[in-house]
């Protein structure tokens, strides 16, 4: 009798058709792929003519056709793009997917169990002999896998019954494997893509307080490189983070969640102001795993505020110190007269003439440090007219390159090219800019490097199309102690000997006219750095 499928009976040949498809599952393999070795198994290597397997769908309640082999592209088509419906639909497959149990039919014409869905199938495809078995897993069933004989050829045996039922145990686990594979594929990528997008820095550690994982988010926020932090105690790369014993510690065995606990880091040269939360990662278990900490650059937020509190804080010491000033500068006139009368009497002593200089040289001292308290609190009305910042700055070389050469400082300019003309008070800018490299030459008694740079800069999110001119004055001398940083520009303060404390104040107050910023970097020890910004365009909305 010829047999051109021919069944292979033993169970050996079963066992090795079924560890060829389980060896699909030890690379990683697309459900698609599996699920057509799956079917090329039953045809080629089990023998049967035609074969389809249906997956249920059960948020739809829907039995999907994923693969099928043997039929015309037409029919095959129809199967896939058709699913049936479980609850509307009676045949042969959603009774196998709704029962659990395999159905053998002789006659696919006329056996009685057939409904009319099922006869219609068979006019469209012809049929003989058929078999659906279900694909089942820990008991809940998961599809159906269907094969049939040729009408005219032998039925399907006992023996192959048994086989295909063998073979779909199997089948199903693998399947099952596979999906439960993709889907913690998706669910991996699905993680890396939040991660991995640049939303916020997150970083986290291990329950040593190694870091584990780092986002390029977090390697940009920290100015680290990933490759060379990773499993490196978080300790050692945050030297800066005051108290990082103590966060690790209530993260890391406490199991606290940390909120908005700033700290600063040096980027770029630049302070920048990071504020960090922490949670836990604890395993299916419920143990600690390790802690994430999630980072943001909070500089601006709170730049923003210190220089709101810094500004009234001026207004409110301005109005105060001008007040003094008017009351003493009175005073001071008349005894200014009195010493003229004195040294004009004669019989004067020379150590009495020398001493009315002397009084008359504090006097104008005093006279000096009215005016400037009066400059800062009571600005005169500016003088806006279009001028060139590296005018400026070239006059104010001139001013002090001689000083400079006497006290060893090496002085350099560097001019942007092409700067537009701004709007501005020339001679005010003058001096407000005088005022902090006059400052920066007194912080390095020694000798150092001073430079004067101008250039453009581009402040996102402001008006005009946030143009600005930029100078930057920086020098190498003494730098700024932490504890007086937000003090600076309060009027009186100072450290210099014979100081007033009144430069940087009065430098404030015209650069705010102008409604420019000034900020700075510092480093003791090693020099500080003032950026002086001035919004271009801003006088022609003046003008008009
Ligand atoms: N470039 C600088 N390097 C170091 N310290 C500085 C620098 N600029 C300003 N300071 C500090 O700021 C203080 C206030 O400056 P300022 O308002 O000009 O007053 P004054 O120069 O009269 O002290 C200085 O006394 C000094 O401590
Ligand atoms: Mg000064």
């Amino acid at each position: 009798m010829e047999r051109p499928h021919a069944f292979r009976e033993t169970p050996e040949e079963i066992l090795s058709i079924i560890y060829r498809i389980s060896s699909l599952l030890t690379a990683p393999t697309s459900i698609d792929k599996v699920l057509d070795s799956i079917i090329k198994s039953v045809t080629e290597g089990l023998g049967f003519y035609r074969a389809s397997l249906y997956l249920i769908n059960r948020e739809q309640q829907m039995l999907e056709c994923k693969c099928i082999s043997g039929f015309t592209p037409e029919q095959e088509n129809r199967a896939r793009t058709r699913p049936y419906d479980l609850q509307r639909h009676d045949s042969l497959e959603t009774k196998v997917a709704l029962t659990g149990y395999s159905i053998l039919v002789k006659d696919g014409y006329n056996d009685p169990i057939l409904t009319d869905i099922d006869r219609l199938v068979t006019k469209m495809i012809g049929r003989g002999c058929i078999l659906y078995v279900p694909l089942k897993v820990k008991g809940t069933t998961i599809g159906v896998l269907g094969v049939d004989k040729e009408k005219g050829k032998p039925g399907i045996s006992e023996k192959e019954f048994e086989s295909l039922s063998v073979f779909a145990n199997y089948a199903s686990t693998i399947i099952e494997n596979s999906r439960l594979y993709e889907a913690l594929l998706n669910e991996k990528k699905f993680s890396e893509d939040i991660i991995n997008s640049d939303i916020r820095g997150v970083l986290t550690v291990d329950v040593r307080g190694r870091i584990t994982l780092l986002n390029p988010a977090a390697e940009s926020l920290l100015g680290l490189v990933k490759e060379k932090v990773l499993n490196k105690p978080l300790q050692d790369v945050f030297e800066c983070m005051r108290d990082m014993d103590g966060v690790m510690r209530r993260t890391l065995l406490r199991h606290e969640s940390i909120k908005g606990y700033e700290f600063t880091v040096k980027r770029d040269g630049k302070q920048v102001i990071l504020s960090a939360s922490t949670s836990p990662i604890l395993d299916d278990a419920g143990n600690l795993v390790g802690s994430l900490f999630a980072i943001e650059d909070v500089t601006s937020e709170r730049e923003r505020g210190e220089y709101l509190q810094r500004m009234n804080r001026l207004i409110a010491l301005g109005e105060l110190a001008a007040g003094v000033a008017h009351e003493i500068r009175n005073p001071l006139t008349g005894v200014g007269v009195v010493l003229d009368i004195l040294r004009n009497k004669k019989r004067l002593t020379r150590s009495d003439a020398g001493l009315l200089d002397e009084a008359t040289h504090e006097i104008e001292r005093l006279e000096k440090l009215i005016s400037d308290l009066l400059d800062f609190a009571r600005p005169k009305q500016l003088n806006f007219e279009p001028g060139d910042i590296n005018e400026i700055v070239q006059s104010i070389y001139f001013l002090i390159s001689e000083q400079c050469n006497n006290q060893g400082i090496r002085l350099a300019t560097r001019y942007g090219k092409e700067l537009p003309r701004s709007y501005m008070d020339c001679e005010k800018i003058r001096q407000g800019l005088l005022n902090i490299v006059i400052n920066a030459i007194q912080a390095m008694p020694q000798g150092g490097d001073l430079m004067i740079e101008t250039g453009m800069r581009v402040k996102e999110q402001e008006e005009n199309g946030g143009r600005c001119i930029v100078v930057t004055i920086s020098d190498s001398g003494s730098g700024i102690d932490e504890a007086v940083r937000d003090r600076i520009y309060d009027p009186f303060f100072t450290t210099h000997h014979e100081g007033t404390g009144l430069g940087l104040s009065i430098t404030h107050s015209i650069i705010k006219e102008h409604q420019g910023t000034i900020r700075f970097d510092s480093e003791p020890g090693m020099g500080t750095s003032f950026d002086v910004l001035l919004p271009v365009g801003l006088g022609e909305t003046r003008k008009r």
